[in-house]
């Protein structure tokens, strides 16, 4: 996750959790903890006069958890020369400034160089985009691959074999060529680690270098739909099948 946004803690008043989870207005809102109906960790509160850390506190409407309704999951299609951090010390342009619209503070699982594009997952499900990064969950990552020089079958051998890299030898790899041109292969990589630069480094390794990079599917998620610099959130389904697939097996 993206530290800078951890930083900034998510303190809310009980009304406006409420309100900000499409509930009700916060005069609703407030005439519903008058009433007794709203508990934060399990206590009943009958003051809004209160701070709510949403990344701790479980805050419920007549039992039902309103924190559910603020998770947000965002899918982006990240352009190139956009950097994965919410502020740059270089003034680049962020992916943040790709979601103006997102009032929640939404970290992202992972990063892409700033070279790479394609497939961003933004939220602020800590949870989910912690075990989506956990290499020992083994979510497999795709990478469209346009390699500089003529890729050999031996060499796409190595890398799905594993590549001898600085930080140790790169897992299996499911490698498929899709195309060649007179000077160039194009190919598909799956991994299921995620170290930093990892498909640079492979292709290095390999004796070659990657001249365009895009990210094409996490998991279940894939590009199809999306245009370059457009998001979405994602639908329930694929939350669900997302957390199957890194394994979540409870809420944060
Ligand atoms: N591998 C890389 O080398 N860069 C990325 O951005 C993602 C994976």
């Amino acid at each position: 996750m993206n530290r800078n946004i951890h930083k900034e803690k998510r303190l809310k008043t009980p009304d406006r959790v409420l309100s900000k989870a499409g509930l009700g207005s916060r005069t609703e809102a407030r005439s519903w903890i008058g009433a007794g109906r709203v508990r934060v960790n399990g206590k009943v509160i009958r003051t809004p006069d209160h701070w709510v850390d949403l990344d701790r506190d479980k805050v419920t409407l007549d039992g039902k958890p309103v924190a559910e309704a603020e998770r947000r999951y965002i899918l982006l299609y990240k352009p190139k020369g956009y950097v994965t951090t919410y502020r740059d010390p270089q003034g680049r342009p962020t992916v943040y400034d790709l979601l103006p619209d997102v009032d929640q503070f939404v970290g992202t699982a992972g990063r892409l160089d700033l070279d790479t594009s394609g497939l961003l997952l933004l939220t602020n499900d800590n949870q989910l985009a912690e075990a989506l990064t956990n290499p020992e969950h083994r979510v497999p990552k795709t990478y469209l691959v346009k390699a500089s020089t003529r890729l050999s079958d031996g060499q796409l051998e190595q890398l799905a074999g594993g590549v001898e890299l600085s930080d140790g030898v790169t897992r299996a790899a499911i490698v498929r060529r899709i195309r060649e041109s007179e000077k160039y292969t194009f190919l598909e990589l799956t991994i299921t680690e995620g170290r930093n630069r990892q498909v640079r480094r492979m292709l290095e390794a390999v004796g070659s270098k990657v001249l365009k990079l895009v990210r094409t599917n996490i998991g279940i998620l894939s590009l199809t739909g999306l245009r370059i610099g457009e998001w979405r959130e994602l639908t329930a389904q694929e939350v669900a099948a997302l957390k199957k697939a890194a394994r979540v097996t409870k809420r944060g």
